[in-house]
């Protein structure tokens, strides 16, 4: 009789892949994430770490977001989330982007960097750049006491615990919800917002972790209709605002562990040119959960359901309309819609994740990647 210890099944706690396990630590690392950061009242967040004094606040003119890669997306979904919190005009650059083309930026800028290891090179290069204009930094970071978390004037965690992954999902997820955190802090230091507005969007963080798990129970369904799809080469992400911002993420998804070619598009620039692309065969992963832009998501749905592409669509629960022009429909829980990024980005992370595995792609290393790049 002999006992079969593998220390890396051990880690991966019965998931078959690390990646698979942190999709599913979600729920816990949002939680972690916002404790003790939102008011037992849902009035306000508080953000200890950030110390900045109104003064310092009221001066900010503009917002700089720097990152490579995944934490480069959650950058956009955060010039999206602060512009309208908070109204500080945001720009978001690709680190090796920013570090070499001469940004204007001065002491009236807050730049933020974004980095999930805090050691990324470019993102740290972009970091000491912005400090030496004058600039003042805050690093959004998973690990404690990394090269950005010691360099810049201001550290905001993300709680995510390790992430052993390349494809970065619960890091993701959790710098989404730094963005929130950010967005309320200014806006109550500037007053941009009536106290239900702060409340509202509160009230949304407070059930986030609860939403991911419930879209966590629907994974069966998910993996059951992916397998249909996992042959495409091409496929298209698709979505309008905030929507899109999270269509790049789940593009970078597929692309990174699946090595099927995949692009994000705003969906009002599909006839610009894109639409030239959609014949049958391709897949369209269509994100429609941002009313105001709603009847115009789905009129682009139509465009490439003519053009006799299979559409999958992700919505709230009781947008019913929707399963009328698509192949198949994820219900995500309803949400306020800045915090919708949070749960589309879930179905998309595992539709990613299975595909992978349908083609036989090694998930948690995928080819040429590595997890943190520490050279140029
Ligand atoms: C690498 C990883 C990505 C990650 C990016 C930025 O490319 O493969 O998953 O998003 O680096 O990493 P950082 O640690 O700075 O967030």
């Amino acid at each position: 009789f002999r006992v079969h210890w593998d220390v890396e099944a051990a880690e991966k706690g019965g998931y078959p892949h690390f990646m698979l396990k942190e999709i599913h630590e979600q729920p816990k690392a949002l939680r972690d994430t916002l404790s003790g950061r939102l008011a037992t009242d849902n009035s306000r967040v508080l953000l200890e770490e950030l110390q900045m004094t109104p003064e310092e606040v009221k001066q900010i003119k503009k917002i700089f977001i720097t990152a490579c890669g995944t934490a480069y997306h959650a950058g956009i979904v955060g010039k999206y989330v602060i512009e309208d919190l908070a109204r500080i005009p945001v720009e978001v650059d690709i680190a090796s982007e920013f570090r070499y083309r001469n940004p204007i930026i001065d002491q009236d800028t807050l730049v933020v960097v974004i980095s999930q290891s805090g050691e990324t090179a470019d993102t740290l290069a972009a970091l000491r750049e912005a400090k030496n204009r004058g600039a003042r930094v805050l690093a959004v970071t998973n690990v404690v006491g990394s090269s950005v978390a010691r360099e810049a004037n201001w550290v905001i965690y993300t709680w995510a615990g390790p992430e052993i992954a390349v494809a970065s999902t619960k890091a993701y997820t959790t710098q989404l919800v730094v963005m929130y955190l950010l967005g309320l802090y200014l806006a109550q230091q500037r007053g941009t917002l009536t106290q239900e507005q702060i409340r509202e969007v509160v009230t949304a963080l407070r059930e986030l972790p609860a939403q991911v798990e419930a879209i966590l129970g629907r994974e069966e369904e998910i993996k059951g209709f992916v397998q249909k799809y996992a042959h495409c080469e091409d496929v298209f992400f698709l979505g309008r605002s905030i929507d899109y911002a999270v269509a790049m993420e789940g593009s970078l998804k597929l692309k990174e562990i699946s090595y099927i070619h995949a692009e994000a598009y705003a969906a009002g620039e599909l006839k610009h040119g894109t639409l030239a692309l959609i014949v049958e065969g391709i897949l369209v992963l269509a994100l429609a959960t941002q009313m105001d832009v709603f009847d115009k998501m789905v009129s682009n749905i139509k465009e490439v359901k003519a053009r006799d592409a299979s559409v999958v669509g992700i919505t709230f629960e009781g947008e019913e309309e929707l399963a009328k022009s698509v192949d198949e429909v994820i219900y995500i829980p309803r949400t306020h819609k800045l915090t919708s990024a949070v749960l589309t980005v879930v179905p998309l992370q595992l539709i990613a994740y299975y595909v992978a595995v349908a083609r036989g792609c090694d998930v948690d290393k995928p080819r040429n990647l590595a997890k943190s790049v520490t050279v140029e």
